[in-house]
C-alpha cells in the first residue's frame, strides 16, 4: 500500500504516518506546514517522502498522488472558532481543497480514500447520542464545510465509483496538538496554561459536553479504514460524554493539582453538546478505542 497523506505534518497526520510505516506502507504526505511541522515527522525513514504543497493546488496533489495506491486525507483548516473568523479561507481548504484532492484521487485511479470529516456536522442534535443517521444542522461554517464534503465524497461514490469512506471524528487529543494558536483545541490550550501555572479559560458556563478520544487510537482506526471498503460515513470517538468542568477534574487529577479557572463569554458557532454511538465503528472498522481519559490526559501532561 502507498498511501498519501495530505496534513501529513499535523497533529492526527503524524500520527497516522507513524502508525502507517509501523504497518509496513510506504506513505507520501503532502502539506503546506501551515499548522503542521516537519519536526512532528520521522527525520528520515526509507519509506516516507515529504512534500511541501497546498491541497488546493490541482498540479501539486497530482505529483504527489504519483504512486498512490490509497489517500488519507487529513489537510484542513480545523478549528471552528478560526471558520468563524474567516469562512472564506476556511471554505477554500475544506471545500475546495478537498474536492481538488478527491478529483485528483479520480484522475489518478486511486483504490480507497479516506478523509477526516467531523462530529461538528451534527451541530444542533435533535437527540443524544449520535448515530450516523442523526439529521445535520451545522452551526459554524467549519460544520457546514465538513457535511459538504460528506455530500460530495457520496455523489463521487455514485457518479464514479470510487471508494471513499468519511471519518466523523468527535474531539481528538493528545501530544503534539499544537496549544500556541487561540483556536487550539481545547484540551492542548488548558495543558500549556496548566503548565504555565495560568487560569484555564473555559469560554462559557463550562457545561458543554463532548467526546474526547486520543489520537492514537484515532490513527489505529484510519489504518483500519483504509485497509476496509466501506463506503459512507463512521463516527469515531470513545462513547463518553465529558463536560469541560469535568475535564478541568481530570486535568487536575493527572497533574495533582487544582487547576485556576477563568470564565469567559462563550464561542460563536460552539455546539453545546457532543456523544456519539460507537456502533457503526466497531462493526465497520472492527475498531474499539483503547485509552481512558486519565490515562490519554498523563500521557499528554508527562510528553
Ligand atoms: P492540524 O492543524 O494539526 O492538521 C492539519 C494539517 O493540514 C496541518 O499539518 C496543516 O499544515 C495542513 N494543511 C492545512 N491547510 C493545508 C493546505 N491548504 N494544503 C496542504 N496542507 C494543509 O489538525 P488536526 O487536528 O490534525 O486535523 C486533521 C483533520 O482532522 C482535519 O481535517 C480536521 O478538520 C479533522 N478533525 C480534527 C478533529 C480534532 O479534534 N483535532 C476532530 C474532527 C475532525
Ligand atoms: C474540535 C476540533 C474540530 C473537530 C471537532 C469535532 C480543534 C481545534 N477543533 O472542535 O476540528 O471537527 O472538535 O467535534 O481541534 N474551549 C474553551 N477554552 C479554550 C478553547 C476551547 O472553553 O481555550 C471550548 C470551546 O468553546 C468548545 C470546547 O472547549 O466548547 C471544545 O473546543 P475545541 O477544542 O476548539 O473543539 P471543537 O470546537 O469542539
Amino acid at each position: 500500500m502507498t498511501v498519501l497523506v495530505t496534513g501529513g505534518a499535523g497533529f492526527i497526520g503524524s500520527h497516522s504516518v507513524e502508525a502507517l510505516l509501523a504497518a509496513g506502507a510506504q506513505v507520501v504526505v503532502l502539506d503546506d506546514f501551515s499548522t503542521g511541522k516537519r519536526s512532528n515527522l520521522p527525520p528520515e525513514h526509507p519509506r516516507l517522502t515529504v512534500r511541501s504543497g497546498d491541497i488546493r493546488d490541482a498540479q501539486a496533489v497530482a505529483a504527489a498522488l504519483a504512486g498512490a495506491t490509497h489517500v488519507l486525507h487529513l489537510a484542513a483548516q480545523v478549528s471552528v472558532r478560526a471558520s468563524v473568523d474567516d469562512p472564506v479561507d476556511s471554505s477554500t481548504r475544506n471545500v475546495s481543497g478537498f474536492l481538488t484532492v478527491i478529483d485528483g484521487a479520480r484522475r489518478a485511479a486511486v483504490k480507497r480514500v479516506v478523509y477526516a470529516s467531523s462530529a461538528a456536522v451534527y451541530g444542533v442534535p435533535a437527540q443524544l447520542p449520535l448515530d450516523e443517521a442523526a439529521s445535520c444542522l451545522p452551526l459554524s461554517p467549519y460544520g457546514l464545510e465538513k457535511l459538504v464534503d460528506d455530500q460530495y465524497a457520496a455523489l463521487f461514490a455514485a457518479l464514479y465509483g470510487q471508494s471513499l469512506l468519511g471519518l466523523r471524528y468527535f474531539n481528538v487529543y493528545g501530544p503534539r496538538q499544537d496549544p500556541a494558536s487561540p483556536y487550539a483545541g481545547v484540551i492542548s490550550r488548558f495543558a500549556a496554561q496548566l503548565a504555565a501555572g495560568a487560569p484555564l479559560t473555559v469560554f462559557g458556563d463550562g457545561r458543554q459536553t463532548r467526546d474526547f478520544v486520543f489520537v492514537k487510537d484515532v490513527a489505529r482506526a484510519n489504518v483500519a479504514a483504509l485497509q476496509c471498503d466501506h463506503g459512507g460515513v463512521v463516527n469515531v470517538g470513545t462513547g463518553a460524554r465529558v463536560s469541560l468542568l469535568d475535564l478541568i477534574a481530570a486535568l487536575g487529577r493527572c497533574a495533582g493539582r487544582t487547576p485556576q479557572v477563568r470564565f469567559d463569554p462563550p464561542a460563536p458557532g460552539d455546539i453545546r453538546d457532543s456523544a456519539m454511538t460507537p456502533a457503526r465503528m466497531r462493526e465497520v472498522l472492527g475498531f474499539v478505542p483503547g485509552t481512558a481519559l486519565d490515562e490519554g490526559l498523563r500521557a499528554l501532561l508527562h510528553a
